[in-house]
């Protein structure tokens, strides 16, 4: 037997186009959206015959497709027509009034921006898009530092549909009322994806991704089984390129259960540092049901007391909800049997469960 023989070569790899799992990456189909790529269309249908078109909030917790869903919708605009300007505005990364407007001057190709005020720059988008019609998508609206931007155009462009993209439905509510008045905005819910559909979106990434028949299927699955638990498909994009990276640095010509374990550990090790952000009362809690995962709330209430814990058990209450929001942990309500009504708090980032695979 030569030792060598089962190894990737130094110039071998077991992806065929890492890109296709970035984040960023938009495949060319988007299953289990169409009805809600459909709907959207229909919203913005009104501004190709020069009318005005919907608004709409679109809301749904991360990694479910909202933002590829949209882009994949402007895409087909474009591509469709010139008559309908589509400008897509991520307001995480541009959060002032004055960056979304130089970055919509740009994507308008207006090249004179320098030295110009933000008003004057409102002038020039106003002339330009009003000429014909437009789809403003604001994308974490919430991450938007001042509104003055969604005002202007509500005002001044006369036809358009603006869709807005955020996690939390409840923005709307922070929302001052000649805007949310004019605004008038349609609310859109993008819901879970399902075990089957999350593993059904990896598998499919794995054809672009992946030279053929590089993974495992049990390691598959449980990387897929993984993303389903936490509902979030970036996580799954991650698990999938982490564990071929894994085996590669192993030189392993095929991605096994082991390298996916690994790479869950470590995807579990990145949300509990995201945890620090955690104020120090949630993060002890945190790290009592880290220890004692699958207890009872009762239970874990008083291991927190003899920790010298000092909140209330309602507070506790609030704070297992928050850590559960987060995804943190898992709460499960059992009724009847021996101890009544209860609540059953696991541990989400916990690597004990990879034995259960
Ligand atoms: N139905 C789907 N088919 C293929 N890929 C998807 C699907 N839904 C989400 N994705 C992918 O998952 C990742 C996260 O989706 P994204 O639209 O950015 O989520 P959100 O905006 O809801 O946080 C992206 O890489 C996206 O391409
Ligand atoms: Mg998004």
């Amino acid at each position: 037997m030569n030792l060598f023989k089962d190894m990737l070569k130094e110039n071998e790899s077991l992806f065929r186009d890492e890109i296709a799992l970035d984040y960023d990456f938009l495949p060319k189909l988007l299953p289990y959206r169409e009805k809600e790529q459909f709907y959207l269309a229909n919203c913005i249908k009104p501004l190709l015959q020069k009318r005005n078109g919907k608004n709409l909030l679109i809301h749904g917790p991360p990694g479910i497709g909202k933002t590829a869903a949209v882009r994949h919708v402007l895409r087909d605009l474009e591509n469709e027509t010139d008559d309908v300007y589509p400008i897509y505005i991520n307001c995480w990364k541009k959060n002032t009034t004055f960056k979304i407007i130089t970055d919509i001057c740009e994507q308008l190709g207006y090249r004179f921006t320098q030295n110009k005020r933000a008003d004057e720059l409102i002038e020039e988008i106003k002339k330009i898009v009003n000429q014909k019609t437009a789809v403003f998508v604001l994308d974490e609206i919430d991450k938007l530092e001042d509104l003055e931007f969604l005002y202007t155009i509500l005002e001044e462009i006369y036809r358009k549909s603006i869709f807005l993209i955020t996690n939390y439905k409840s923005w709307l509510n922070s929302l001052d009322e000649r805007v949310k008045s004019r605004l008038t905005a349609e609310l859109v819910e993008f819901r879970q994806y399902n075990a089957e559909e999350t593993k059904g979106i990896l598998k499919h990434r794995l054809k672009y991704a992946f030279v053929p028949g590089v993974w495992d299927d049990e390691a598959f699955n449980t990387a897929a089984k993984r993303t389903a638990e936490l509902s979030d498909i970036r996580s799954g994009l991650y698990l999938l390129k982490e564990s071929a990276t894994i085996a590669e640095d192993n030189a392993a010509k095929k991605i096994t259960l082991e390298h996916v374990k690994k790479a869950i550990e470590k995807l579990d090790e990145f949300s509990i540092k995201k945890s620090t952000d955690l104020r120090d009362d949630t993060k002890s809690i945190l790290d009592i049901i880290k220890k004692n995962s699958n207890t009872k709330i009762g239970d874990l209430f008083k291991l927190y007391q003899e920790n010298s814990g000092s909140l209330s058990y309602k507070s506790f209450q609030r704070k297992i909800k928050k850590l559960e929001q987060g995804k943190y942990i898992t709460t499960e309500k059992t009724q009847g049997g021996e101890e009544g009504n209860t609540t059953i708090i696991r541990y989400k980032g916990t690597t004990k469960k990879l034995t259960d695979f």
